[in-house]
């Protein structure tokens, strides 16, 4: 065992999940639609149109989930409300059907040993709320803060780690720039200001979180950063690089941590869609002395210069257009079946950074997983040896980047179990535990139980034998 690589003592070992990609109970108890429901209800939006009307059934199993995630010695788990479920209207008074929901959530984790992490807003905006604009209104960040209040006094004696809002980026020009996520919508000035105002809901909801809750709660939000590097080494391609990398990382990353968006891309992303959404006080709001960064860690991506197009609406306008850059993946290394490249060495490279910009950030990685094409052989089991290689690839890399002084506290593994994976739906299987979706059947798949054995030893072993599990 001495070669293995062991973790801080106290490093905190989760699973992630979210809300609507694995409840179903589409309208039990209340719950209102969400911008998904209506989404993935519209044809061609998902693959296969795909919906989470039923998901995991998640609702109907959450003690039976509960019981498999202490079977593995999960310390943590990280998963969200749904807003339209605790909200129906996105206004007014709690549904108290709903938030029961969570309640008993939250009992059956304590009483296993496994601390609940809770996100607010992982993408489900109730429909009420985008008939009137959705996240381009500022009046849903008003409605944010009140919703927060709800959850966080209704959880607060319970719950000690809160992320506000998963995924910002995602959010806002997945979802309003180039409409391959609900709302679908495609307008790349849409898209900024949505970004701002969940930036400023993170503000707001970490103020309403510690007034609830008291000064003891930790409050985090979880971006997804992807370590941005030149495809050569031209002055172009290094401008493609940096230009993304402010985009990605810095819109958000700068805010939260140093209040500010970054100066030379403001200017003129500004310029072109306009500030009448950036009131004076906001950055100082969204700066808000965080607890911890939650970071969601995939891949990198591996900028060219481009030409620019003149696509700020209309047909699925890309980020890339605007910035004249294009992603061009190495193609000689493995990808899983998202078409993500498999690259561990980022995540080191990623948090060293954090680090060397923006100094000694507390942080927990929030999510990071792969999805390959699992199934259950003919004798039940599901054996997912590149999933293994994987995680073990990427915890080497966190380990690396603790020896190197990275105050890193957590690893939160996307996901427990096979979920609908937004607009790719059931296609992508990002679990250790393998959903039959007919029989909704929980199969933990073999890196479940090399999950398992690095949670118990709190390492990960330097060799790895795929086999052995
Ligand atoms: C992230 C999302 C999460 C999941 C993973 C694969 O972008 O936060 O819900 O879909 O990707």
């Amino acid at each position: 065992m001495s070669a293995d690589l062991e973790f801080p003592e106290g490093f905190l070992w989760g699973v992630a999940s979210s809300a609507y990609q694995i409840e179903g109970a589409f309208d039990e108890d209340g719950r209102s639609p969400s911008i998904w429901d209506t989404f993935s209800h519209h044809p061609g939006a998902t693959h296969h149109g795909d919906n989470g009307d039923i998901a995991c059934d998640h609702y109907h199993r959450m003690n039976e989930d509960v019981e498999l995630m202490a079977e593995l010695g999960v310390r943590a788990y990280r998963f969200s409300v749904a807003w339209p479920r605790v909200q129906t209207d996105g206004r007014g008074p709690a549904n108290e059907k709903g938030l029961d929901f969570y309640r008993r959530l939250v009992d059956a984790l304590r009483a296993l040993d496994i601390e609940p992490v809770v996100t607010l807003y992982h993408w489900d905006l109730p429909q009420v709320l985008q008939d009137s604009g959705g996240w381009t209104n500022r009046e849903t960040v008003k409605r944010f803060e009140d919703y927060v209040g709800i959850v966080s006094a209704a959880l607060g004696d319970r719950v000690a780690k809160w992320v506000t809002v998963n995924e910002p980026w995602v959010a806002a020009f997945i979802g309003y720039g180039n409409g391959v996520h609900a709302p679908g919508i495609s307008d790349l000035g849409s898209a900024v200001r949505s970004a701002h105002h969940l930036l400023l809901g993170h503000g707001l909801a970490t103020r309403a979180i510690r007034e609830t809750v008291g000064p003891s709660a930790e409050v985090g939000i979880a971006l997804n950063l992807d370590p941005v590097r030149p495809a050569s080494s031209t002055d172009a391609d290094l401008a493609a690089a940096r230009r993304t990398d402010a985009h990605l990382n810095r819109w958000f990353l700068d805010p939260v941590l140093l209040g500010s968006y970054p100066k030379e891309l403001a200017e003129e992303c500004f310029g072109l869609v306009g500030d009448d959404f950036l009131h004076e006080g906001d950055l100082e709001l969204i700066r808000s002395d965080l607890g911890f960064l939650g970071v969601n860690y995939y891949k990198p991506r591996r900028m060219a210069a481009s030409s620019r197009a003149k696509v700020f609406s209309g047909e699925r306008p890309s980020y890339e257009s605007w910035l004249g850059v294009e992603d061009r993946p190495r193609d000689d290394i493995p990808r899983t079946t998202t078409g993500w490249t498999i690259d561990p060495e980022g995540l080191t490279e990623l948090l060293l950074r954090i680090r060397a910009d923006y100094g000694d950030v507390p942080m927990y990685i929030t999510e990071n997983g792969a999805a390959f094409s699992d199934y259950a052989d003919p004798t039940g089991a599901v054996k997912d040896p590149e999933r293994i290689a994987y995680l073990s690839s990427h915890l080497k890399a966190a380990h690396a980047a603790i020896t190197a002084g990275v105050d890193l506290r957590g690893y939160f593994l996307w996901s427990l179990m096979d979920n609908f994976e937004w607009a790719s739906g059931y296609a992508q299987r990002f679990g250790i535990v393998f959903v039959d979706y007919r029989t909704e059947k929980r199969i933990p798949k073999t890196s479940a139980y090399w999950y398992r054995d690095v949670i118990a030893t709190n390492a990960v072993e330097a060799a790895l034998n795929t086999e052995k599990h």
